[in-house]
């Protein structure tokens, strides 16, 4: 059992993340539970994940016997300092981050300093409490650009179409610095468009989900014609979870000290189709609207996999077509969260 701290835990991926993890080792969560964005299915994950209502006591830690979590800001260097002092963490688990593309575009400069220097912060942290092990969260979209599909590890990552993605690649030339010069092992993952059970509000799923009911127009950018590597969530807890465990193995921090894998399901999916999907699952036609391709995002995202599976055994496994169903079935028995 290896002692993990888990950033951004009250998001969509850290809700699965910490379900996961919590059975097999002991977890720490934080998350700052910022109002930004998505602040209403953050609490109803905790209250979720916690098996009560969400309070948290002077310190900031949430009232519960289930789970370990904090309410703490990657920011927030002095209490982060303090909470690696107390805890001497065997590992990070790191995926508290801004998210969205859209926003990136608008707001560029909390993108900056939350993924940036609180990458930086948790980062340094790890050096300074001598925390050999970093796993952390990238994204597909420091492809940006890039036409050499399926992507693989080496493909081109020097066009980023947007901060969020520049900042993700920020990420991954620091943990390289730190993983050559001072023995960490670091693993960047680059997930490409996560869906599932308790998806964030602001990503298209739901809210082609919540539209097609309520018979609002949806939105299609570029006419639809545009391809995204769907990956379920079940299948990006599997691999966080073998990854861990084979970073826990014996000395491998240091025979293997930085790597990045894509984590996506391997097979692009054409946004018309995928509204067809939905259209099917829930019994009811989308009105569509067209749009022109917004700025900062990318055609088409197609993810190689081997590296992961080479190293861990496993890729990702659900079919696009029976993710989407368990969703769409989540969905229909959570309309009040989501
Ligand atoms: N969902 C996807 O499709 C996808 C794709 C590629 C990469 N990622 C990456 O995976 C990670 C998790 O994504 P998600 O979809 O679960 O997003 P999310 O927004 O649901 O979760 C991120 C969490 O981080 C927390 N957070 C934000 N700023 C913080 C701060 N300053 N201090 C502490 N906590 C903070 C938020 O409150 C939120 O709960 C992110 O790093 C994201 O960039 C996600």
């Amino acid at each position: 059992m290896a002692k993990i701290l888990l950033t951004g835990a009250a998001g969509f991926i850290g809700l699965h993340v910490l379900e996961r993890m919590a059975k097999a080792h002991e977890v720490v969560a934080i998350d700052n539970l910022a109002d930004f964005s998505n602040y209403e299915i953050k609490l109803k994950r905790l209250e979720y994940a916690s098996g009560g209502e969400v309070a948290f006591d002077s310190n900031n830690k949430l009232k519960s016997t289930r789970i370990n979590l904090s309410k703490l800001d990657i920011l927030d260097e002095v209490r982060l300092q303090k909470l690696f002092r107390d805890e001497q963490f065997d590992m990070v688990i790191h995926l508290a981050a801004m998210t969205g593309i859209r926003q990136s575009v608008e707001q560029p400069d909390i993108y900056e300093k939350v993924n940036v220097r609180g990458f930086f912060n948790i980062i340094e942290c790890c050096r300074k409490y001598n925390v050999k092990r970093l796993l952390f969260a990238s994204s597909s979209s420091v492809y940006g650009n890039c036409q050499d599909v399926p992507f693989t590890e080496t493909s081109n990552t020097d066009t980023p179409l947007n901060l969020y993605a520049a900042s993700k690649k920020m990420n991954e030339l620091i943990a390289h610095s730190y993983a050559s010069l001072y023995q960490m092992q670091c693993i960047g993952l680059r997930f490409f468009t996560v869906y599932g059970p308790w998806n964030r509000p602001d990503m298209a799923t739901f809210t082609f989900i919540k539209n097609i009911e309520a018979g609002v127009p949806i939105r299609l950018y570029n006419s639809g014609n545009m391809q995204r590597d769907f990956t379920f969530v079940s299948d990006i807890a599997e691999s966080i979870q073998r990854l861990t465990g084979k970073m826990m193995e014996g000395n491998s921090s240091l025979a293997i000290p930085y790597r990045i894998f894509n984590i996506g399901g391997g097979h692009p999916v054409n946004l018309l189709e995928y509204v067809s999907t939905l259209e099917t699952l829930l019994g009811k036609k989308a009105i569509i609207e067209n749009h022109d391709l917004q700025k900062g995002e990318m055609l088409s995202t197609y993810a190689d996999c081997s590296a992961l599976f080479e190293f861990i055994g496993f890729k990702p496994v659900v079919d696009f077509t029976n993710g989407l169903a368990e969703t769409v079935n989540w969905y229909k028995k959570h309309r009040d969260i989501s």
